[in-house]
């Protein structure tokens, strides 16, 4: 196999509101391994993939400007990071018809999220919709990217984008795709709904009061944690205590990824209060950590220009890597004129 630049890429859609489930899932891990300095990373807001689904174009603009604003707000650094939308590249756009060539119609037909958002009425589905994976593919493969940090139910498309590099190195008889890395969030940064503790905190549950916005004030943020559902009991010493207790699990979890500890020392220091106590004090801390989030958020939104020149910037970086590899992909394809 041959070497590979450690470099990260990640993607987040933006189709709608930014939640504290993105924040503690997703983004908090792209700064520590921007931080780490042990690779490049290259952070990208994925427009193409957001239209696989009708999207409002006014709303897909604003959502654009808002996922860069909370990607820089949450510590995202442009200088340090590349950071940019994913339709201002064509080289994704262009490598996935390479890979569409590539991937099989079973290999599609197997993955679990075109089976749960097409549905039963799949034959309405956009074909862009089916072919998700394939794009996905190219966005991590044409940065010959090798780690890719992103949530459980992601794992399968980061198997495909394996299957993928493997097979196109196999047809054309190269060494030339890497196969990536998925780096998978840990349980404790998994945020379930405020509602319901076996649902995942997302930004289409049609109650707000399920999850923490990253735009919610900090009065918002206190009362949603103040009213998130509970059991009676008081809170265990001990994590085993959590189990069949999936709200106290989950609150515990929140506090426990915001204050950069663990449950377990969460439950050295609470063991024993009653969620009346210890409601207030998550709300606090939640408060601090994420009320500077929601006003440098507002404040970026306020200047769409300077947002509109951070991701034209990180474009113009992002094509610098993508281009050569695109083009190398071609003439092994044996394009004329690559
Ligand atoms: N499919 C990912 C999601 O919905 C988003 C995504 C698109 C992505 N391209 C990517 C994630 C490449 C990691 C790498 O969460």
């Amino acid at each position: 196999m041959a070497a590979f630049t450690p470099r990260v890429f990640s993607g987040i859609q933006p189709s709608g509101g930014l939640t504290l489930g993105n924040y503690l899932g997703a983004m908090k891990r792209f700064v520590t391994m921007q931080d780490e300095g042990k690779f490049e990373t290259v952070y990208c807001m994925v427009d193409l993939h957001a239209i696989t689904v009708w999207q409002d174009p006014a709303a897909l603009t604003r959502a654009t400007r808002e996922l860069c604003a909370g990607f820089i707000a949450a510590g995202v650094d442009p200088s340090k990071s590349i950071l940019f939308n994913q339709s201002q590249v064509a080289e994704h756009a262009q490598l996935a018809w390479i890979f569409n060539c590539v991937a099989r119609m079973g290999w599609m037909q197997r993955m679990t999220q075109w089976k749960d958002k097409a549905g039963k009425n799949s034959q309405n589905a956009s074909l862009g919709l089916f072919a998700y994976p394939a794009l996905m593919a190219a966005d991590i493969l044409v940065y010959h990217a090798t780690h890719v940090p992103v949530g459980e139910d992601q794992k399968q498309h980061l198997e495909l984008t394996r299957d993928i590099a493997i097979k196109f190195n196999n047809d054309f008889g190269v060494d030339f795709f890497p196969e990536t890395e998925p780096v998978i969030e840990g349980a404790a940064t998994r945020v379930m709904s405020l509602r319901d503790g076996s649902k995942k905190m997302s930004k289409s549950d049609p109650s707000d009061m399920s999850r923490i916005n990253l735009i919610d004030d900090a009065d918002t943020i206190a009362q949603k944690i103040r009213k998130a559902r509970t059991d009676p009991d008081a809170l265990p010493s001990e994590v085993d205590g959590l189990d069949d207790r999936p709200e106290a699990r989950n609150l515990v979890n929140i506090y426990a990824a915001l204050a950069e500890t663990t449950p377990e020392a969460v439950l050295a220091d609470h063991g024993g209060s009653q969620f009346s106590a210890f409601k207030p004090e998550l709300a606090d801390l939640a408060v601090n950590k994420l009320a500077p989030i929601s006003t440098e958020m507002s404040r970026l939104m306020e200047q769409p220009d300077g947002i509109d020149r951070i991701l034209g910037h990180g474009a113009e970086q992002a094509r610098a890597l993508a281009a050569p590899i695109l083009k190398k992909t071609y003439e092994i394809v044996g394009m004329v004129g690559a």
